[in-house]
């Protein structure tokens, strides 16, 4: 799917709409695990994992933090950033690997939390790919006139599906969220560009084998260890060396830029080397790209958004530059998006500020009391009894 940059205007004279990042925000959980600490649990050293990966630390959830919950927290931070309330938001995306349940979806569960009355909400599933995917998409809603406001979210709690005694998968990984706001606009910028592949004959490369519905949970799957991360990491890490090169330079060319026009690249954090060989790949300094997986491992979707607001923290990222976001995972999938970070935030955000919309989120959470009550009232008081018009299913007797 390849979006090019349009004229301003369309041929009935109608304004183009761009889609414009104007909130971010990240969360991640308490706990920090080391990579000494990983060495007490599995036959690994710190000087292997720095030297093959370059993580260090990352962190893990605990019982109380969840998808949804660090999801939340993340999209609190870039609603305050964006000056945006829940009810304004059109849309929730929420890409994830470990979702909360096969269903609800995650983005509900975060539309709740949140109080978005006004908000559809679904989750998306492209692996570490899904960030980029759900930006893509969220800025075509948006682009198209049909949506305004699109809250996009990378959450996840990888630590749940990791088998701990893998030590070729679990020193990669590790928990957090990142968020950005969406908002449409007339003024030319924004996301540009995206580029999104997959090629599912790689699909054995990286995958949890059980739990969907080739291979649902029994006592083989269990006892098998087949509900947590598998992968082919010596393949995993030839794909995606392979692909994150020419994906830049692709939506970079369908963006109408060239390689000298980007400022900074935020890559999906999953091998410092995968990185190092992008970057020679496209003959540019390692400086031109924004890299803290030494600190959080490879969060999967939530790494781009939160090496994204690092980046911005830190003033890396300064307005008017140009991006290159780029990810690969399982699937296979890949993509990348070109955005230029020509929005300032709207808010400074005071502790009045702050002080107001945690107003704001406990009415949604009291709403959602009265909700659930008031459902099971209502339960309770038709209890057997079928709709209107609709008989009750009956068995034919034998
Ligand atoms: N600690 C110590 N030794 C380890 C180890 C660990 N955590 N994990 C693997 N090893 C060992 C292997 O058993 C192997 O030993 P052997 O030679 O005696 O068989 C040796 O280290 C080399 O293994 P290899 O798999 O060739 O290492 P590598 O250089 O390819 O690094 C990965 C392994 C997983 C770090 C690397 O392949 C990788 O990052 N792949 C991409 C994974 C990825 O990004 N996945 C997510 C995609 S979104």
């Amino acid at each position: 799917m390849e979006m090019k940059r349009r004229p301003t205007t369309n041929s009935r004279n109608a304004v183009q709409r761009y889609a414009h990042i104007c909130g971010w925000g990240t969360s991640v959980p308490e706990r920090v695990l080391t990579n000494h600490e990983l060495a007490r649990m599995v036959d690994t050293n710190d000087e292997w994992i720095v030297a093959r990966t370059g993580i260090s630390q990352r962190y893990i959830a605990n019982g109380r933090e969840t998808t949804a919950s660090l999801g939340t927290a993340a999209a609190r931070e870039a609603l305050d950033i964006a000056d945006v309330t829940p009810d304004d938001i059109d849309l929730i995306i929420v890409a994830t690997s470990t979702p909360e349940h096969h269903f609800p979806s995650t983005a509900s569960l975060v539309q709740d939390a949140l109080g978005a009355r006004n908000a559809g909400a679904f989750d998306m599933l492209a692996a570490c790919t899904g960030f980029v995917y759900a930006l893509s998409i969220a800025a075509q809603a948006i682009q198209a006139g049909a949506m305004n406001t699109v809250l996009v979210i990378g959450a996840e709690t990888l630590s749940k599906i990791v088998n701990w005694e893998d030590r070729g998968t679990c020193v990669l990984f590790g928990d957090g969220a990142g968020a950005v706001v969406l908002q449409g606009s007339d003024s030319p910028g924004g996301v540009l560009a995206s580029l999104l592949r997959s090629d599912g004959s790689g699909g054995d490369l990286l995958k949890v084998p059980a739990g969907g519905s080739a291979m649902p949970a029994s006592y083989e799957t269990l006892r098998d260890n087949l509900h947590t991360i598998h992968m082919n990491g010596r393949e995993v890490f030839r794909f995606a060396t392979r692909v994150m090169a020419d994906a830049c330079r692709d939506v970079v060319a369908a963006a109408g830029l060239t390689m000298d026009d980007v400022d900074v690249i935020v890559p999906h954090q999953a091998n410092k080397r995968i990185i190092e060989a992008a970057a020679r790949g496209l003959r540019l300094p390692i400086d031109r790209f924004a890299i803290n997986l030494d600190r959080y491992g490879n969060t999967s979707t939530a790494s781009i958004p939160i090496a994204l607001c690092e980046a911005v923290s830190e003033g890396r990222i300064r307005p008017n530059d140009n991006l290159v976001l780029v990810a690969f995972g399982g699937g296979l999938t890949w993509g990348a998006t070109v955005v230029t970070w020509d929005v300032t935030p709207k808010a400074t955000v005071t502790g009045l500020h702050k002080m107001r919309r945690q107003a704001l989120y406990s009415v949604a959470r009291m709403r959602s009391i009265v909700r659930r009550g008031a459902r099971a009232i209502e339960g309770t008081i038709w209890g057997a009894q079928a709709p209107d018009g609709i008989e009750p299913p009956h068995r034919e007797k034998d």
